[in-house]
């Protein structure tokens, strides 16, 4: 079946990126990307092109291209419900706070509420593509509510997990390793499968095109990012015994990963990952293996989230010490407070852990990001800690020029334009005795050092 009118609900860091590359990518389709959130959409819709809510390279010239031409975006999400032949849903879809699986199992009710409103709004067949992570046979729950609240119309489940990773999203929409579409066997489903297989073929060559059933392709996705960030945790465990032991885990990290057989990628250490995947998706592969009662299966990928945690509390303890032993009661500057360089999203970055230590042992800190802003920071600790206090946190426009104010710099994001300081200059007008606190090993310690400051790095002395 040719598709000409899709509908994402969820205008947010998958649906955004995702549905421009479509719309893009495919001129003869309708898209249109919904969201409750309406100011949400009119920042999708603002001609000011360098504020769209989801900050991504490149994104801005994509929009640009498709918006108005074959992509739409609209708060109006029953009447785009009602017109598309295909529907993804794109919500978010987070740790569960309260409840059965609180704290581990994903929160399925946005998702839940989206499959209530496609059955209420239908009045004609309907292919229902789940790109939000989720847990392993959601697809299922999806299939059941669509049916017990509309048995008029057909609907068919697909699940289409999203790999793109923030900061490089549309490279990897554009040039994906793989397209994963999941559904069901039957000859309805095998037709489904085959009108989202005809939407990527338009960029994508068939052989990176892998159709599985949904279960599969459900579970693919949360082990993807379980295997990324078992990498990381791995690392990062031996940079600990690096500190001990006088090996230098950049060192160790460049030989392990010139065996072809371990790889290069993902093998840089950090203060410790964030985003809205990794920790989301381990919590909920932990949950799914310990409600199957497979306690060795659940520890064993629990451990993951431990390790990273314990580089974040390691790496500011290190800071509240060196704040003690040094008597330095000068603010802290914080360089970084994304989750990673180039997105503006801040969701679990190791930055909101740190400062939150910080804080707790009454050290001020100043931040600054380029592409977060001073609410999201605020909104960051004061949903970490309930007793956030703001006076403690000054958000700052231009770092260098107030340079002379630090004793202290701890790098959180590895943003390029913080390894293209003049860190020379710096040092001649910051307060001395001078710390560089490297959470991300970007700066050539050697020559950091060599310049007069004192360099921490991760995982070498
Ligand atoms: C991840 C997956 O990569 C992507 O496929 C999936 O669709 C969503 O989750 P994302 O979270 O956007 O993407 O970014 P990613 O590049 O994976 O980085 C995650 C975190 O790990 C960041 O905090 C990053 O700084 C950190 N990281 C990454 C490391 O600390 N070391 C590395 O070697 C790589
Ligand atoms: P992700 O990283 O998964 O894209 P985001 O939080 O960036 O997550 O985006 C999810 C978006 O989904 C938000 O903008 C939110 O307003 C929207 N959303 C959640 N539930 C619904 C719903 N029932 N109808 C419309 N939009 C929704």
């Amino acid at each position: 079946m040719k598709i000409n009118n899709i509908c994402c609900i969820g205008a947010g860091y998958v649906g955004g990126p995702t549905m421009s590359i479509i719309a893009q990518k495919n001129p003869d389709i309708k898209v249109n990307v919904v969201d409750m959130n309406a100011d949400k959409i009119s920042a999708w819709n603002s001609k000011d092109l360098d504020n769209l809510p989801v900050y991504e390279p490149g994104l801005s010239k994509v929009v640009k291209e498709a918006r108005g031409r074959n992509l739409f975006f609209s708060d109006d999400v029953n009447k785009h419900i009602y017109d598309a032949e295909m529907i993804f849903i794109s919500v978010n879809t987070p740790t569960k706070i309260s409840g059965e699986g609180k704290g581990y199992a994903a929160d399925l009710k946005y998702v839940e509420a989206c499959a209530k409103q496609i059955a209420e709004v239908s009045k004609t067949d309907k292919i229902i593509v789940e790109k939000s992570t989720v847990p392993v046979r959601t697809s299922e729950k999806i299939k059941q509510i669509l049916r017990l609240n509309n048995s008029d119309v057909d609907f068919q489940i697909l699940s289409n997990p999203e790999f793109l990773a923030e900061g490089t999203a549309m490279r990897d929409l554009e040039i994906p390793d793989r397209v994963l579409i999941g559904g069901d066997k039957t000859k309805q489903g095998k037709k489904a499968i085959e009108s989202l297989v005809k939407i990527y073929s338009s960029w994508v060559p068939k052989e990176n095109i892998l159709t599985t059933n949904l279960w599969s392709s459900e579970l693919s996705k949360l082990t993807a990012n379980a295997f990324l960030a078992q990498r990381i945790s791995s690392i990062n465990s031996l940079s600990e015994l690096c500190e001990e032991t006088g090996a230098d885990i950049e060192e160790v990290s460049k030989a392990i990963g010139m065996d072809s057989r371990i790889g290069s990628s993902f093998l840089k250490t950090s203060v410790g990952f964030g985003g809205s995947c990794f920790q989301k998706d381990i919590l909920n592969l932990v949950y799914i293996a310990r409600s199957s009662g497979l306690v060795k299966v659940a520890d064993y990928w629990e451990q993951i989230l431990l390790i990273n945690k314990h580089q974040r509390d390691r790496f500011s303890n290190k800071i509240v010490e060196c704040v003690k032993n040094n008597d330095l009661h000068q603010n802290i500057l914080l360089l970084g407070w994304a989750f990673k360089k180039d997105t503006n999203d801040s969701r679990e970055s190791a930055a909101i852990y740190v400062a939150n230590n910080l804080l707790n042992n009454k050290i001020r800190i100043d931040i600054y990001d380029p592409k977060v802003n001073k609410d999201q920071v605020d909104f960051d600790l004061s949903y970490l800690n309930e007793n956030y206090d703001k006076s403690m946190v000054k958000f700052i426009e231009d770092p260098v020029s107030n340079i002379f104010n630090y004793n202290l710099i701890a790098i959180m994001t590895e943003w390029d334009e913080f390894k293209e300081y003049d860190w020379q200059y710096i040092y001649s007008k910051i307060k001395k005795p001078a710390y560089i606190f490297d959470g991300r090993n970007i700066l050539n310690f050697e020559k950091i050092k060599k310049i007069g400051f004192n360099y921490i790095g991760i995982g070498r002395k």
